[in-house]
């Protein structure tokens, strides 16, 4: 009995032979349809009052809430590592039913952009506009009752804007899902002569359940109620292109989809309907999901977040935030 190669192959070879390329890394590279590279990562950071503080987040291993000072420390570091930028998220020292602390010149995130603009100018700067942090509620907005109110509350982000605008930050990136603030956001930055500002706007943002390592790190849990009457329904994808064109008509610079892995077909969506530039923020639970099965040794945790993170690339997005773009950027040097 002949039970050689010969005998059990086909007669005429297999024409497509996809694994000829696929025999060495160098070949592998020159053909890769993506890329993951450090400058398409902007790495989210969290800013508390006091000094010297760098304090460990318990839910999301690897990231930590930094002092203004310490902020200024790393910020040179940030920027030798080639990431894109960082976005910065303030926790102040106190908060009230209208968030005052979001707009005040000397409020935390106002510090933070000026001090990280100090120490490394090449440094990008991203400011997140949102009252979440600010409100003693944990609301996006200004509540009546149970109802966070749009109106009202579209003149303190357009406010807020303003100042993180004078505190020197390269680009604005409201993530509160209230109708129109895009549009009231931008006349109020061209009126102050900020008509060069770029608006990152969270455009598809999601009330996702993905966000909870976030708000510990950054105490915006709601204290009543949920988000659901002002983030997207989870079930729906044709309104986020709704909301996208909505911010782009408004004045939106580029837009953001909000969670990321869970959204990979949203992403593609916008891609494809949309010239404008595409984000996606890989979120909170996204990246602890994968760091707390890293922990265990269930995962790889360069392996699966460099997959997880090329996935959100090869959907379409332009750049990703991420809580591991320092991580990346460290391994890449
Ligand atoms: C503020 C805001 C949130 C996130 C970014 N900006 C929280 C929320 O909407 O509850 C979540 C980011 C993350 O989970 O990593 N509104």
């Amino acid at each position: 009995m002949t039970t050689n190669e010969t005998d059990r192959s086909p007669r005429r070879p297999p024409f497509h032979r996809g694994r000829r390329l696929r025999g060495s890394a160098a070949l592998r590279t020159l053909v890769r349809e993506t890329d993951l590279t450090a400058d398409r990562l902007v790495l989210p950071l969290f800013i508390v009052p006091g000094e010297g503080v760098r304090r460990p987040v318990a839910s999301m291993p690897g990231v930590e809430q930094w002092s203004v000072d310490r902020l200024a420390e790393e910020a040179p570091a940030l920027a030798a590592l080639g990431i894109g930028g960082i976005i910065l998220f303030g926790i102040p020292e106190s908060k009230d039913p209208e968030g005052s602390g979001a707009w005040a010149d000397d409020g935390i995130v106002q510090e933070a952009v000026q001090a990280a603009k100090g120490a490394a100018p090449g440094l990008l700067v991203m400011t997140d506009l949102c009252l979440c942090e600010y409100t003693d509620h944990g609301h996006c907005g200004i509540l009546e009752g149970d109802r966070v109110l749009n109106d009202p509350t579209l003149e303190l982000l357009a406010r807020t804007a303003v100042s993180q605008a004078r505190a020197g930050a390269d680009v604005i990136a409201p993530s509160d899902m209230m109708d129109g603030r895009i549009g009231e956001i931008r006349s109020a930055l061209d009126r102050e002569g900020f008509t060069d500002l770029p608006i990152l706007s969270y455009a598809a943002k999601y009330a996702s359940a993905f966000y909870g390592p976030f708000r510990d790190a950054a105490d915006s849990a709601p204290a009543r109620g949920d988000r659901r009457g002002y983030q997207m329904d989870p079930g729906n994808a044709r309104e986020a292109l709704r909301e996208v064109r909505a911010d782009l008509e408004e004045g939106a610079d580029i837009v953001m989809v909000k969670p990321a892995l869970a959204y990979l077909d949203i992403i593609r969506r916008v891609r494809e309907e949309i010239d404008a530039p595409v984000a996606a923020y890989h979120v909170s639970g996204e990246y602890a999901a994968i760091m707390a099965a890293a922990e265990r040794g269930w995962l790889e945790e360069a392996a699966a977040m460099t997959e997880a993170l090329l996935s959100i690339r090869r959907a379409g997005a332009d750049f990703i935030v991420t809580y591991w773009a320092r991580r990346f950027a460290e391994r890449n040097i």
